[in-house]
């Protein structure tokens, strides 16, 4: 993976101006939205958590080139970027891939770009060391959430390393004023209809649903933290069924 080429990532079909779905204009549209009403200062904030743990990790794992699938406004990115690794940073959203190669160029850093859904991610060309993938397959049915673990593994070299957390069920979220604003689909999706988040798909997947995503990789580690929220670490087997 080059830092400069910013081409190696490519829908798997038709460009990234032409998705494959109506489910993902909608994401672009709801996250589009949402970036391009980002307060300034909001777009140059540290990530929400420290993340040595996760550096140390790549580190002892001798990774040089990660991707991050779902950046959004380029946290992760930036501060692996900073560590030493070479990012590629990906997103459903223009306008957030926007907001991170303008940062990437302003401060000089190793991060290239590419407007690509996880679930178009291609195959041929991108071989990196380790996926970050925080807080993203939350925001997909459970068919692209198995797309996007699927198109992880191919771009994992053997033996490469992922991060992948899902958020917990928030308390707050589940209030009579929130609750009022989404409806809940056959498949346990909530689909936001009204109020702020108006667009916005988030789904609970319980912990068997996200190994069954992850069933072709090692587990190295699932831990859930009191927020609820899973922060799982998986290896792709050096010997596995998709070969890169
Ligand atoms: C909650 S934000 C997390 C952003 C970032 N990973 C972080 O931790 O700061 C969810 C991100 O997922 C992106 N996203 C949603 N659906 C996506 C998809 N199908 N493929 C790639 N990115 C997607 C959104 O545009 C948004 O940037």
């Amino acid at each position: 993976m080059s830092p400069k080429s910013g081409r190696v990532v490519k829908p798997a079909t038709g460009s990234s101006e032409s998705p494959v779905s109506g489910e993902l204009v909608s994401a672009r549209e709801f996250w589009d939205r949402c970036f391009k009403e980002v307060a300034p200062d909001v777009k140059d904030a540290p990530p929400g958590r420290d993340l040595s743990e996760i550096v140390n990790r790549l580190r002892a794992a001798s990774a040089v080139d990660v991707l991050d699938v779902g950046c959004g406004l380029g946290r992760w990115s930036v501060t692996l970027a900073r560590a030493g690794f070479r990012v590629l940073a990906v997103d459903v959203s223009s306008e957030a891939v926007r907001i991170v190669r303008e940062r990437a160029q302003r401060e000089g850093l190793a991060i290239s770009t590419a407007v690509c859904a996880a679930q178009e991610l291609s195959r041929p060309g991108v071989h990196v060391d380790a996926v970050v993938c925080n807080s993203v397959l939350d925001h997909m049915r459970p068919h692209d959430a198995d797309m996007a673990a699927t198109n992880i593994m191919q771009t994992l070299k053997p033996g490469g390393l992922a991060y992948v957390s899902f958020d917990g069920l928030d308390i707050g979220d589940t209030g009579p004023e929130v609750r009022q604003n989404y409806r809940v689909a056959a498949d346990g999706t909530w689909e936001y209809v009204r109020g702020p988040r108006r667009g916005m798909i988030w789904r609970y997947y319980q912990d068997p649903e996200i190994r069954r995503l992850f069933r072709e990789f090692e587990e190295v580690e699932f831990s859930v933290w009191n927020t609820g929220q899973r922060r799982t670490w998986f290896r792709k087997p050096i010997r596995d069924s998709h070969p890169t």
